[in-house]
């Protein structure tokens, strides 16, 4: 039996938490439960317990800290949204804090959560779009000067790098992220000019389809075709690969990363997330 009150959740919760998860529909479950089962012990997650049942749910994805995610939240009901996540979000913003991470992000589109978490202090910080493509075809080769290759284990710290030149604190990866990322993605290239890695990109294939996950090239070599070239060499592997489609998202503000996803023929699909992120009082 569970005490009343927030407690952290741990993987020996899993049994009686997953049929909670599995019910409830004020649920922001973007993501398959089987990744939540997955990492419930390795992220930290809270849940209200009221009458020994929970009330409320919430998991923090920590793999690119300092940048803490809401992987999950899911509330019983209204009732527990206004009451009891309030408190789980304090008990997030608590732990980010403590870490020394930044502020704790929302990235997602469930409508229901912007109040509860304006209420808490978040603010929105921005949309991101998501495009797709039929077919794998590339328009453009881009710069043939660069050589372009696998990213091994040893490029990581000039990925964390070039990560921090090119992306806003919000959107940066970690030697973490990218240790996970070579095991876990498809494809991972970087491009080099004289030894140095000035740029990479990074794919996966589900379902049949290729996910651009990630495309960046340091500011100081950009505008010189490098990204159309990595593109393009996205665009073969995943040809190669047997893709029918292709899918991406970006920041809505990231006009130029939209030029050169459209001139690839990558249409907006409409569909849209909003980002928020909480504030320290
Ligand atoms: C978006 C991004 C990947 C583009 O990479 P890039 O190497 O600058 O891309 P390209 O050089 O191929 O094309 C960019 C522009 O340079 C122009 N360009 C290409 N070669 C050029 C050259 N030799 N001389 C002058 N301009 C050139 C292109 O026409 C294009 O112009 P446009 O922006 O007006 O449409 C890069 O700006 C970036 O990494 N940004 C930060 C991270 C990011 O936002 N990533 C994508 C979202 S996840």
């Amino acid at each position: 039996m569970w005490q009343d009150g927030v407690r952290a959740v741990t993987s020996a919760d899993a049994g009686r938490i997953m049929p909670f998860l599995r019910r409830s529909s004020w649920t922001t479950l973007e993501s398959s439960l089987v990744e939540v089962e997955r990492h419930l012990g390795d992220w930290p997650a809270w849940m209200a317990v009221q009458g020994g049942e929970p009330e409320a749910f919430l998991l923090l994805d920590v793999l690119r800290a300092p940048v803490v995610q809401i992987h999950t939240v899911t509330c019983r009901d209204k009732r527990a949204v206004d009451h009891d996540l309030p408190e789980l979000l304090r008990a997030a913003s608590f732990y980010a804090k403590q870490c020394g991470a930044l502020p704790p992000l929302y990235m997602g589109d469930s409508a229901w959560l912007r109040q509860p978490l304006a209420r808490a202090g978040y603010r929105h910080v921005g949309d991101v779009l998501f495009y797709e493509k039929e077919g794998t075809d590339a328009p453009a080769t881009g710069n043939q000067a660069v050589e372009v290759r696998l990213v091994d284990a040893a490029d990581i710290p000039a990925l964390v790098a070039l990560d921090s030149a090119a992306f806003a604190p919000i959107w940066r990866n970690n030697a973490a992220f990218f240790r996970h990322a070579l095991c876990s993605f498809a494809m991972l290239y970087a491009a080099c000019l004289g030894g140095i890695v000035v740029g990479y990109v990074l794919c996966d294939v589900r379902q049949e389809q290729g996910q651009l996950a990630r495309l960046a090239i340091h500011p100081d070599w950009q505008r010189q075709g490098i990204g159309t070239r990595l593109l393009a060499e996205a665009m073969r592997f995943f040809a190669e690969a047997g893709v029918s489609s292709v899918a991406l998202n970006t920041q809505e503000d990231n006009h130029r990363a939209q030029r050169l996803y459209r001139r690839f023929g990558f249409q907006h699909t409409g569909e849209r997330f909003f980002v928020m992120q909480g504030a320290w009082d």
